[in-house]
């Protein structure tokens, strides 16, 4: 059960869904089998919007997985954009590739393989957006990176942000480690909601999504 939203909406919301082209749909049944985090409908439904209305031609993700967000996240590109994901698991990388060929999107969609903390230093693009779904630790650490490739006018979106609720729950009654996760997620909703060069709005759907405008380098 959701503690972001109540199970009776949610249930609503997904009983009057569009059907889903076959081979998302298969993309998305065989990661829910294997237990692979995958954004949920609400988040595809967002992404679909925002992409649709910023039409944008350079499109960075930080967290492949099997490249279910990313074949959706490529059809809202042009002909001449590209999206660049990055995946750090060797058993996800060979599934996003298998995915991505399925889709017919190698020439729309490169995946780096590796760190994003390693990997993001060395990108010298800038993007219209920037999809953040990785280890939700690291989301503090990668945002410097993110707020340097982010073009102005730009849109960074981050999935999980609330963690089912725990991000704003006590800090005391959970163990350690998923406590500092959830102080740095503290942390990091409060440097996007600060940064005076940022117009943010966090959203509590599916587990928490935040959106970032760019208003200025
Ligand atoms: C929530 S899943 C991504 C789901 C995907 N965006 C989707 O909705 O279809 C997060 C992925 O990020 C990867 N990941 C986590 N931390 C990473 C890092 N530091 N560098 C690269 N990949 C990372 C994990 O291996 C995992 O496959």
């Amino acid at each position: 059960m959701s503690e972001i939203t109540y199970e009776y909406i949610r249930e609503y919301l997904m009983a009057i869904e569009p059907d889903e082209n076959s081979l998302l749909n298969n993309i998305r049944e065989d990661a829910i089998k294997k237990n692979v985090p995958i954004i949920k409908s609400e988040v595809k439904n967002l992404l679909r919007c925002m992409l649709a209305v910023k039409k944008p031609k350079m499109i960075l993700e930080i967290g492949t997985a099997v490249a279910y967000s990313t074949i959706i996240m490529s059809d809202f590109i042009d002909e001449s954009g590209k999206i660049i994901t990055i995946e750090r698991s060797n058993e996800m990388i060979e599934k996003a590739k298998k995915n991505i060929k399925l889709a017919n999107k190698e020439d729309k969609i490169t995946l780096l393989e590796g760190d994003a903390s390693k990997i993001l230093p060395s990108l010298t693009e800038s993007f219209d957006v920037i999809f953040m779904d990785a280890a939700k630790g690291q989301y503090l650490t990668f945002y410097p990176e993110c707020l340097r490739l982010l073009k102005k006018d730009g849109l960074l979106i981050s999935d999980n942000v609330l963690q089912n609720g725990m991000v704003a729950k006590s800090r005391f009654s959970i163990p350690r480690r998923q406590r500092t996760i959830h102080n740095r997620m503290r942390q990091y909703l409060w440097e996007l909601n600060h940064n005076p060069n940022l117009q943010t709005s966090i959203l509590p759907i599916a587990d928490g999504v935040t959106l970032s405008y760019k208003k200025c380098d």
